[in-house]
């Protein structure tokens, strides 16, 4: 019995282990998608345009790429009159070639569908897949994003050009992936009738009843009632905010449904091995990010600083925000090689700048960064923007840096296999709560795209990794979730912060936080709405201010701004921890912040924007209070440190965004994978960069 009992025991301490050692072996094999195999871990790309060239051209362009340690290309994204330049005539043998002999040179090719230019011959056949202004205008031919993304005509001649690219392409060994269309066409919708009557039919679908729609978007205000869905208008502006709410979700749907009508047909025919992507364009609020990178394999984004010069803060947010759609790392489908050609100013980035900006990408979890683009148009619509080539073919100054970048990554590279950035600190994001403020800022100063930044800046410089993640996603292993604006929560949500909360951890709510459900309707509870009762406190009246108020407390004292709510503790448990200082009356020594233990956890509800001081406080704070510490060590400010981590390893990338060099120790001996050498401190000149490693 006993040895039977022993040989029991020690079964199951064997199927333990080498379960354990299955699973360990499977996290250390998961290979991510946003790395190519068989290459290096993180590359180098550039948009490439062979079919605006001579062919007898490509081989140079390519040799110089491969010179310059350009390793992807994008190809194709706008070239549909050469892929079809008849009806149903598809010419894809020059495309073909242009793989092939990019591949020559160690190039992978990332393929984009070429929808968001349809040819002369389609738009002129059928003038209705033309997209139609509000005010009924249709858009002429000529430039891009002008068909209508809902249109079933335009949607079935996409489906075969990719269909007809997958097919060709989808074993092709030397395409990496897919990106569908270019930035989704801005999102921009047509307002035609049928638009419209598509609009009206997904109300129904969702709503069922007009007595359902009407009464949780209050109709019978301004005699909105509806007797007909096909009474129901597209939103231009001033109307309804649960139909405006409904109208970006059906927006959102349409552009994913058109999204769906490509990767079904790649799907279809191209090998599991190719990803497939779109690329977005940071904190554009077209549609919900949420929903359209679902069906990708990994998501990508353009990354653009138009006039001036690179805001590391906003930057590293908007890399967070992307990485965060999926929870994954991601791609840089475009950057500038200096400066673009659409902003007010378009001035260069200085000296280094670009270099840093890459090295800020990879330290946020981008394996890829594609310069766009490789060599101007010598016409098009685009022929000032920066470019590695000039108009003669041979490379301009940036080409140098650009392959100082190229050659980093491949000394550096084996060090960001497989890692990602795990961080202990969520800021939660949501696009109904962005629009639900948007429609009704209340006051025209109210940005909540800055709240979060200002709440970004503060706690990264203190944990050095923060996630941005969805508000509906698992918040399971975060030591500290703080949700700046979620004036959009419904009971679901809410529900998912109060578990977070129960089971030991930290919300932190800003302003405006719960005031509306899911149909953009006011709670009948006060804010927070359904988490009021576990705050153990409420907004008794919210206030658009003039003037900055004094608030003062546990933070220490400083400037309330542009919003202030007149919170009240109702829970003995419930902390004030700041109060506002003499101002209009109604706010006089009334609790600012307020904070309350729930379950094994706290909830902390900040009701107005802290100047920058109080903020730093504030963020002190929370990550004592959490428990948070630096994911490196204490660095000078200017110097922004992030790192990737992976099954037994992690790499630290330092980058001194401060305008004079700087000294950073590390506290331990490190090894510098870009200086090649080991030690205890590095001296980073401005814009200077170094990655490392433990010996
Ligand atoms: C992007 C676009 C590219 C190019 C670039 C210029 O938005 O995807 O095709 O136009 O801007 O900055």
């Amino acid at each position: 019995m006993q040895s039977l009992r022993l040989i029991g025991t020690m079964l199951i301490l064997l199927v333990g282990f080498s379960l354990a050692s299955a699973q360990l072996k499977s996290q250390e094999q998961r290979a991510l998608p946003t790395q190519v195999p068989k290459h290096d871990a993180i590359l180098v790309g550039t948009a490439w345009y062979p079919e605006q060239w001579p062919e007898s051209r490509w081989e140079q362009d390519l040799k110089l790429m491969e010179v310059a340690n350009i390793k992807v290309v994008r190809i194709a994204e706008f070239s549909w009159s050469r892929l079809e330049p008849l009806e149903g005539h598809y010419d894809l043998d020059w495309l073909e070639r242009a793989v092939a002999a990019a591949a020559k040179h160690h190039i992978v090719s990332v393929l984009g569908t070429p929808t968001a230019t349809p040819p002369a011959w389609l738009t002129q056949k059928y003038p209705e897949i033309l997209r139609e202004e509000p005010d009924g205008r249709r858009v002429t031919h000529g430039n891009r994003a002008h068909a209508s993304s809902t249109s079933p005509l335009y949607r079935e001649y996409c489906r075969k050009i990719a269909g007809e690219m997958a097919k060709r392409f989808g074993h092709n060994p030397e395409v990496a992936g897919w990106q569908i269309d270019n930035e989704y066409g801005y999102a921009l919708m047509s307002y035609d009738d049928a638009t419209q009557k598509k609009f009206q039919e997904w109300l129904k679908s969702k709503y069922r009843t007009l007595e359902i729609l009407n009464a949780l978007w209050t109709t019978a205000y301004w005699s909105e009632t509806y007797d007909n869905w096909n009474e129901i208008p597209i939103p231009v502006g001033g109307h309804n905010p649960g139909l405006q709410l409904e109208w970006k979700r059906f927006v959102t749907d349409a552009w994913n449904d058109y999204q769906m009508n490509q990767i079904a047909v790649i799907r279809k025919y191209a090998d599991a091995r190719q990803f497939i992507t779109g690329n977005l364009m940071g904190f554009f609020d077209g549609f919900d990010h949420y929903v359209i990178t679902e069906p990708l394999t990994f998501a990508s984004w353009d990354d653009y600083v138009g006039s001036g010069h690179l805001d590391p803060d906003f930057n590293g947010l908007a890399h967070d925000l992307t990485r965060g759609f999926k929870r994954e790392n991601f791609w840089v489908m475009e950057t500038q090689p200096g400066a673009v050609n659409w902003a007010g100013i378009n001035n260069f980035l200085n000296k280094g700048e670009v270099r840093a900006m890459a090295w800020q990408a990879i330290a946020h979890g981008a394996d890829e960064i594609g310069y766009w683009q490789w060599r101007s148009a010598l016409n098009g619509q685009e022929q000032y923007h920066g470019t590695l080539l000039g108009a003669d073919g041979t490379p301009v100054p940036i080409y140098k840096e650009v392959s100082q970048i190229g050659q980093e990554f491949s000394k550096a590279q084996e060090a960001f296999r497989g890692t990602t950035v795990r961080s202990q600190v969520a800021l939660l994001y949501s696009y109904d709560s962005h629009w639900a403020i948007q429609f009704q800022k209340h006051t025209q100063k109210y940005d909540d795209i800055a709240m979060l930044k200002s709440y970004y800046r503060a706690l990264r410089k203190l944990s050095q990794s923060v996630d941005v993640i969805s508000a509906k996603a698992s918040l399971d292993g975060y030591k500290l979730v703080v949700a700046p604006n979620l004036n959009v929560l419904p009971k679901d949500v809410a529900e998912n912060l109060l578990n977070y909360v129960r089971n030991g951890g930290h919300l932190v709510l800003g302003p405006r936080s719960g005031l509306k459900d899911e149909h953009n309707e006011l709670l009948v509870q006060r804010q927070p709405g359904y988490l009021m009762a576990a705050l153990g406190g409420r907004v008794e009246q919210y206030y658009a201010l003039e003037k900055d108020f004094s608030v003062s407390g546990e933070w220490g004292t400083g400037q309330a701004s542009v919003w202030a709510e007149q919170l009240n503790a109702l829970n003995p448990g419930t902390q004030v921890l700041m109060r506002y200082g003499k101002n209009n009356g109604w706010l006089d020594d009334q609790p600012a912040v307020i904070s309350r233990a729930y379950g094994k956890g706290k909830i902390t509800y900040i009701g107005t924007i802290l100047d920058e001081k109080l903020m730093k406080t504030a963020a002190e704070w929370m990550v004592k209070e959490s428990g948070v510490g630096p994911a490196f060590a204490s660095v000078p400010d200017g110097i922004e440190v992030s790192v990737r981590s992976g099954p037994g390893k992690s790499a630290f990338v330092l980058i001194n965004f401060a305008p004079e060099s700087q000294n950073v120790d590390f506290g331990k001996r490190m090894k510098m994978l870009l200086s090649d050498r080991q030690g205890e401190s590095v001296e980073l000149a401005p814009y200077g960069v170094e990655v490392l490693q433990a010996p």
